[in-house]
């Protein structure tokens, strides 16, 4: 049920990258993709010379793969991803975090633009994630169980590892950002929330809502892989202010917010590509 697809692509990307292994890989979410752009080395895959690789259908840009070097060890980049909401089965849409994992990933960072609903969150804080809600009635491991990849029930209680957060923390403070955490509640999009969508995701205990990166992180939990996911707040939640949430605003924040990006990840990935402690 698709583990030797995923054995296609992770030979592919070796083979096409020229490095038999990478270490660790970093997903870039929406408004997001540029940082990929600017990395000295990088060999470019396009998604589309990746056996059985989703290609995005939105925005004009089918999705690249970066394969870089850190510190004498390799790591993927993509930028470019497909969500639940155009349509994909979540098998897609956990596709290529799978194969990254096949390809010898021990490590995976997510990124992913959100809507800030704790009070005092403010547009452009970059927020670490220490757990998550999912509100879709969907997960990515329904289905028969290949136990190649993984056991039938996996726990996910430190599915965004403590370990890395701790680290991720370090990385922060050395970057100058503010270091914050927080809970990230999937919605499945595309219409952003209503305002008591995000009133009962604040008293539920939710800090952040968005469209994306749950079913990536269930299915590397799955697999035993360390996850690590950071959320730039793009806008205040539905409600929060008098205004309307748009798709312009979600990319004009992730513009601003680059550099600071960049810098943050460009002081992670050493922390990223060695390999954990235990998990
Ligand atoms: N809701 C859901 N997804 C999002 C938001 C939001 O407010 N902002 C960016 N992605």
């Amino acid at each position: 049920m698709g583990y030797e697809q995923l054995e296609e692509a992770a030979a592919a990307i070796a083979d096409l990258s020229g490095r038999k292994e990478h270490s660790a890989a970093l997903v870039l979410g929406s408004g997001l993709g540029d940082y990929a752009a600017a990395l000295p080395n990088a060999v470019a895959i396009p998604y589309t010379k990746i056996p059985h690789f989703p290609t995005p259908r939105v925005e004009g840009h089918s999705g690249t793969l970066y394969s870089i070097d850190v510190a004498g060890k390799g790591a993927l980049v993509f930028s470019g991803r497909v969500h639940f909401y155009e349509g994909w089965d979540l098998f897609d849409v956990v596709f290529g975090v799978r194969a990254a994992a096949m390809a010898g990933c021990h490590t995976v960072l997510l990124t992913n633009a959100c809507g800030g609903v704790r009070r005092g969150l403010s547009v452009g804080d970059l927020v670490a994630l220490s757990d998550h809600i999912n509100l879709t009635g969907q997960n990515p491991l329904i289905g028969a169980n290949d136990k190649r990849l993984g056991t039938r029930f996996p726990d996910v209680s430190d599915a965004y590892s403590s370990a890395l957060r701790s680290e991720m923390k370090m990385a922060f403070d050395a970057a100058g950002v503010a270091y914050k955490e927080g809970v990230y509640t999937w919605f499945t999009g595309p219409s952003y929330e209503t305002p008591a969508e995000i009133e009962m995701v604040r008293r539920m205990g939710g800090d952040l809502v968005g469209m994306s990166t749950v079913p990536e992180a269930v299915a590397l939990a799955h697999m035993g892989r360390r996850v690590g996911a950071i959320s730039l707040v793009t806008n205040l939640a539905a409600g929060a202010s008098n205004q309307p949430v748009t798709h312009e605003e979600v990319q004009e924040a992730a513009e601003l917010a680059k550099a600071k990006f960049t810098q943050l990840i460009n002081t992670l990935l050493p922390a990223l590509i060695s390999e954990p402690v235990s998990n």
